[in-house]
């Protein structure tokens, strides 16, 4: 039996932790499915298109790693793409609380579906994408902590900007 994992999330934008995550998730699992949820927030900066086209160029290198958008209940979509595990990243205990009610109420919609957790590299633990949008819109540096297409990307959304 293969294994084929979903890690589903906004990645608005894509982080170097997310990057950190389905790498592992891609050596652990025969297939992992990055899947980027729509409306997930109202005013994204990075559009569904930007999303998913950053992410596989990112990932362009992986054979058994997979770009796709999915909307409405993750369990109906990990059950649709027939796979059987979901992947999520924990930062610190301030993750837990609400990853811990998701994986129960997952479990409960579809008890086939095994969520599995997984700890970014140390330098990794800090930065969510929220994180990385305030920073970089108020000037500050995110060389390093995003992947460096995100980082042109960012800088030509400021030069749209201003
Ligand atoms: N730096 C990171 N290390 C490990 N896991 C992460 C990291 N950032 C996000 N994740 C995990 O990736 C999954 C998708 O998260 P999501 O798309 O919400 O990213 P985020 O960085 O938390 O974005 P936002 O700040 O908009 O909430 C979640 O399981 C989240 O815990
Ligand atoms: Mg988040």
């Amino acid at each position: 039996m293969s294994t084929l994992a979903v890690y589903p999330g906004s990645f608005d934008p894509l982080t170097n932790g997310h990057v950190d995550i389905i790498e592992r998730g891609a050596r652990l699992f025969d297939r992992i499915i990055v899947a980027i949820l729509v409306n997930a927030e109202k005013s994204p900066l990075f559009t569904m298109a930007e999303r998913v086209e950053i992410a596989r160029k990112v990932f362009t290198d992986h054979p058994n790693v997979e770009v796709d958008t999915f909307e409405g209940l993750l369990v109906d979509y990990v059950a649709k793409r027939q796979a059987n595990v979901i992947v999520r990243g924990l930062r610190a205990v301030s993750d837990f609380e609400y990853e811990f009610q998701m994986a129960l109420m997952n479990r409960r919609l579809n008890s086939k579906i095994e969520t599995v957790f997984m700890m970014p590299a140390e330098q990794y633990s800090y930065i969510s994408s929220r994180l990385i949008k305030e920073v970089f819109a108020l000037g500050g540096r995110v060389h390093g902590l995003v992947p460096e297409l995100v980082e042109t990307r960012l800088r030509e959304k400021r030069a749209v900007r201003m």
